[in-house]
């Protein structure tokens, strides 16, 4: 396989990373404000949620510490490539950041429905890292391996606490059809993104670190080693 083919590749799978997990531990304090607002007594819930979300800026940061090695700048992807953000367009008809985080979590019938949208993001993402640890190009790049395996041990203790909800609060699990749009949004992520934007080389990358706009400092600065596992 040409160098150059496998350099691109690795570089637009990084950058993807960079944007979708940094799109997910912002996404989750919002959810974590509302969450505390809603059920402030529920300490088993916020916990797990602080935990989600410590484990996706961990992960942000090792893709950081990826292309700082690399001495490159992610591209600039952008919301396009966001799973999360599609989801929740398809499902609430607004953007993430438009999205009133206290509205959504103080209806039950619209936080049931956002907890089936992170649950099915969470668990295609488990399914993703399994497929790209099998992955030749990405098998070729240790560091990368290592990420991906942190990833992949992390992920299952994601979906866990919006799953648990749904149970003990009696709402049903995903429907064939909020599985269909998750498989969609996945294949023109893959079949249809993907392909045109590693034909795009005039692709920008990133001026700044995603993290340096970040609205307040991370909340568990203890695992702020991203490698300490
Ligand atoms: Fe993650
Ligand atoms: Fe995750």
């Amino acid at each position: 396989m040409p160098h150059w083919f496998q350099r691109r590749y690795l570089d637009l799978l990084g950058s993807i990373y960079v944007y979708n997990e940094h799109r997910g531990y912002t996404a989750i304090d919002r959810v974590i404000e509302a969450v505390r607002a809603r059920w402030p007594g529920d300490r088993q819930l916020i916990d797990k949620i602080e935990k989600h979300r410590a484990d996706e800026r961990k992960h942000y940061l090792m893709f950081r510490r990826w292309f700082e090695r690399r001495g490159m700048m992610p591209l600039a992807v952008g919301p396009t490539c966001g799973h999360i953000d599609r989801f929740v367009g398809i499902m609430f008809r607004s953007t993430i950041d438009d999205l009133d985080p206290l509205a959504v979590v103080g209806r039950d019938d619209l936080f049931e429905r956002m907890c089936r949208v992170i649950s099915l993001t969470e668990k295609r993402g488990h399914r993703q890292v399994e497929i790209l640890l099998r992955h030749p190009i990405v098998r070729s790049d240790r560091q990368l391996v290592k990420i991906f395996q942190i990833i992949r041990e992390d992920e299952p203790s994601h979906w866990a606490p919006y799953d648990e909800w749904l149970e003990t609060h009696g709402r049903r699990p995903p429907r064939w059809w909020e599985r269909a749009i998750d498989r969609a949004i996945h294949s023109e992520l893959l079949f249809v993104k993907l392909p045109l934007l590693f034909l795009a080389t005039w692709t920008r990358r990133l001026a700044r670190w995603p993290d340096e706009f970040d609205p307040r400092p991370p909340a568990t600065p203890t695992l702020e080693r991203p490698f300490a596992h």
